[in-house]
């Protein structure tokens, strides 16, 4: 039985009390872990202790209870803080998962930067939440997109990518790590380029914080997007980083208690930096719940989980390379991809497959993965796709596989 060189798996899956579940009297394999992730026992008690004992509105009163909420509110930004290397307590914004936070950049920054003619760049390995609110700016503003094409094995074509940043692009938008292909993208190398041609930098790192270091910093990025509920949080909360400078200059996204300083019947003043973006009450529970889940993934250590995940990329996609009649996209090379494979088994129709793997008890995603233009860039209607996360073990990749070997039984092929 193989081992992970990277984590002490069987420790890990004892902290997830989900993982004790049968599902069809089978073991739970879960390996859809790029549409959600599975909560350990730290996330789920840090959310019940927040409730049991600090539970009050926030920087609304001066109450005991109210004190702790915002100081449990505060902690947490300030652990998100460290896990992206911000270098500002006021570049993290929370909201209520990387669609959101895209959206604000789209409202708040990109209402008022963006003009008839300015020219979007965006990639064709995007998911729907980082194409459908530019193409939306686009049409409210006269803006035109264009898309960067990518290789046959799955990459960025970078010869596309640099003629466009000569056209003096507004906007750079990109997914660091693609929920379909699992292309890995060089984020610093595409946002130098961008800052040179004069381009702001928007990145969608939903796929890449949870599974590998990020340090904003590093990256040179303008805003990046993610989301709690793939990184082992909850869901409803996510973080938009920004850099100061833009978010002092930016217009507010939502408006009403708490983002104003002062509001009298002639007008309002903004809240300081990041509250001038958090309206109304606040999903302190989920903050409380994300920064439990970021100190999860920082005592696993990230280069180990992103270690991890290489090892069990490469052993799945050695044992698929055997499997008569399967397709699998992507680049070839764990070193170059996130733990996300998409594959296509003969002609065999994705939702059927993950019924038939569902009755081995192996929870897999199928469909479009909200990314329809790749798929009709492939040529495809739909994908099976396994996504792997720090409790997935070499004997989960051997699970799928006997789940594989019984699909081609059943479609004798
Ligand atoms: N964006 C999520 C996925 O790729 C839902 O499955």
């Amino acid at each position: 039985m193989l081992k992970s060189q990277s984590l002490e798996v069987e420790r890990v899956r004892k902290d997830f009390p989900i993982l004790r579940r049968r599902i069809h009297g089978k073991r739970l394999v879960y390996l859809d872990n790029a549409a959600t992730t599975q909560k350990p026992r730290s996330v789920i008690r840090s959310i019940v202790d927040y409730y049991s004992k600090h539970n009050a509105n926030p920087h609304r009163g001066v109450h005991q209870l109210s004190i702790e909420a915002t100081e449990a509110f505060d902690s947490s930004r300030k652990t998100m803080m460290s896990f992206i290397n911000a270098s500002a307590f006021e570049e993290i914004v929370f909201t209520r998962g990387a669609t959101e936070s895209i959206n604000l950049v789209r409202f708040a920054w990109g209402n008022h930067r963006i003009k008839k003619g300015d020219l979007i760049v965006l990639t064709m390995m995007e998911h729907h939440s980082n194409i459908v609110p530019w193409q939306l700016l686009a049409k409210e503003t006269g803006a035109r997109i264009e898309y960067v094409g990518i290789t046959p094995d799955g990459s960025l074509r970078y010869d596309q990518f640099e003629a466009l940043m000569g056209q003096a692009p507004a906007l750079l938008a990109f997914t660091q790590c693609s929920n379909v292909l699992g292309t890995i993208n060089d984020a610093a190398a595409l946002c130098a380029a961008a800052r040179q041609a004069g381009a702001t930098t928007v990145v969608d790192a939903a796929q890449s914080v949870p599974h590998m270091p990020v340090d904003v910093q590093k990256m040179g990025c303008d805003f990046l997007a993610f989301s709690g509920h793939k990184m082992l949080g909850p869901m409803g909360i996510g973080v938009l980083y920004a850099r100061r400078a833009l978010l002092q200059e930016m217009e507010p996204f939502q408006s009403g208690g708490d983002m104003i300083k002062e509001v009298h019947l002639s007008g309002a003043r903004w809240n300081d930096l990041p509250y001038k973006f958090e309206a109304g009450t606040q999903n302190v529970e989920g903050a409380v719940g994300l920064a439990a889940a970021a100190e999860y993934l920082n005592s696993l250590g990230m280069d180990r989980v992103r270690r991890h995940e290489e090892e069990l990329t490469a052993y799945a996609l050695e044992q698929m390379a055997s499997v008569p009649g399967i397709t699998v996209y992507g680049p070839r090379e764990s070193s170059r991809r996130g733990g996300v494979i998409s594959f296509n088994l003969g002609d065999i129709h994705p939702h059927d497959l993950a019924s038939i793997l569902d009755e081995e008890g192996v929870a897999i995603r199928s469909g479009q993965h909200c990314a329809q233009p790749l798929m009709e860039l492939l040529g495809l209607s739909a994908t099976t796709r396994v996504s792997f996360y720090v409790y997935n073990s070499h004997d989960d990749v051997d699970a799928l596989m006997g789940a594989l070997s019984k699909a081609r039984r059943i479609f004798c092929l």
